[in-house]
């Protein structure tokens, strides 16, 4: 039978047969088979890591160690957005406008219970940057309020304060980045002398996209909640590689993007805000099709969205809990480890994030020496290896971000192609 001889009934039974049957034969997935991930592969403390790096599309001779910036997604995610994504073309019918509607609130449990948080606390943004702009247009801040913020944050969240402090007539104080990462207990200081009797809001990140560095998030949280003061944690870079318990970290506000460490789909991402600035809290749009429960009923009216990317994003979080946050978080450190062990060995790079396992996590950045980085990233690119390039004068270099779908022989490759440029130049 081909697919445009079916009927509504015949679409219902294949697409609830999941989604590698039902695809077999999608051009995208042509010639890939992604074995079925067994409970055996999964066992605690021996995940079979070859298995999981089989359920994405890269050719073993594909080396991507840029999760900080954009991640795959398993074949299984690919399969399922494309499947909801055609069959929203080709048979929209009412039945299946709900139920792919009503996913959103799927998500919504999903996206809960994976950060110990509640549904009622979950908006599910378009990424990180929206969600960080969503705190910043939504909290009351005029003349003689202080925002305090970590230099080396992102633009969605430094740049907007600052813009927006500007329109408001707010002031924007920061506490400056220190490298190397001079530990948590430096930093927890700072902010507490950077704090006066003005500061609303502190804002950090909690793994930085920058040097790596890994910030005490609880501690920092404790700290602005004593004072009085809303917490905003960018977990763009924690979200999806460690395991975060936001039920113990306890900020006001946490952001995150599912296209980065979470290998979800594009453009969805998410924003917890706190049951507890609900009331203080302004939504930035006002649309049609808002959640269904909690804060998402008056802050996410958002109009038509892509729901098969919104679905699909709680499917992803299923797959992460398949293997385990914790197995994932050890594994992407472990593979962060060997890199920078190996990177430290070749003479004449300068290394910036900290080797300490306390102070970094999964994001490693370097200077290759003298060598200009976007000519390293592009002769990595001839190498199969996917990195990041950092300019300017400040601690300028290469981004490499291994994820649990990488193999040792991802970092081996890396620390070679670097080694290997270095003695004999590009
Ligand atoms: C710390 C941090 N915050 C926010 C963002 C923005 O993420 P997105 O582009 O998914 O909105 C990034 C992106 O790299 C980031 O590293």
């Amino acid at each position: 039978m081909s697919r445009s001889s079916m009927n509504r009934r015949d679409f219902t039974r294949l697409f609830a047969m999941g989604g590698s049957t039902a695809l077999l034969g999608h051009p995208s997935f042509e010639g890939f088979a992604a074995p079925t991930l067994t409970s055996a592969s999964l066992q605690p403390g021996a995940v079979d890591w070859q298995q999981v790096r089989s359920q994405f599309l890269m050719p073993p001779d594909v080396s991507v160690l840029n999760a900080a910036n954009l991640c795959p997604s398993p074949a299984r995610v690919l399969e399922t957005l494309s499947e909801y994504t055609s069959r929203l073309d080709r048979a929209p019918f009412p039945s299946f406008r709900s139920e792919i509607g009503a996913a959103k609130e799927r998500t919504r449990d999903l996206l809960a219970a994976y950060l110990r948080v509640t549904p009622e606390e979950i908006l599910i943004t378009r990424n990180t940057s929206e969600a960080n702009n969503w705190v910043s247009n939504g909290l009351d801040l005029g003349p003689g309020d202080e925002v305090l913020i970590f230099s080396d944050n992102h633009p969605s969240n430094n740049q907007a304060w600052k813009a927006k402090g500007e329109r408001h007539g707010y002031t924007v104080r920061e506490v400056a980045q220190v490298n190397p990462h001079p530990g948590a207990e430096y930093y927890l200081e700072a902010f507490e002398r950077a704090i006066t009797p003005n500061t609303r809001v502190l804002t950090f990140m909690h793994l930085s996209n920058t040097a790596g560095d890994l910030f005490p998030a609880k501690e920092l949280c404790a700290l602005a909640r004593s004072r009085g003061i809303v917490s905003l944690v960018d977990g763009a870079q924690s979200f999806g590689l460690l395991d975060v318990d936001l039920s113990d970290i306890q900020p006001d506000f946490f952001s995150g993007s599912s296209h980065k460490w979470p290998c979800g789909p594009k453009e969805t991402g998410v924003l917890y805000v706190n049951s507890s600035m609900h009331e203080a809290f302004w939504p930035s749009m006002y649309s049609a099709y808002t959640g269904q429960r909690g804060l998402s009923r008056t802050h996410e009216g958002m109009g038509q969205r892509d729901t098969p990317a919104l679905h699909t994003f709680g499917t992803q979080i299923e797959f992460l809990q398949s293997i385990g946050q914790n197995e994932i978080e050890a594994r992407s450190r472990d593979l962060a480890t060997q890199l920078i062990e190996g990177l430290n060995r070749i003479e004449g790079v300068h290394m910036w994030t900290p080797a300490q396992p306390e102070r970094r996590a999964a994001v490693v950045t370097f200077r290759p020496g003298e060598l200009d980085p976007r000519r390293v990233v592009a002769a990595l690119e001839e190498d199969g290896i996917v990195a990041a390039a950092r300019g300017g004068s400040d601690r300028s270099g290469i981004r490499f971000s291994p994820h649990f779908y990488n193999m040792e022989v991802d970092v081996e490759r890396a620390v070679e192609a670097i080694g290997r440029y270095m003695r004999t130049g590009l």
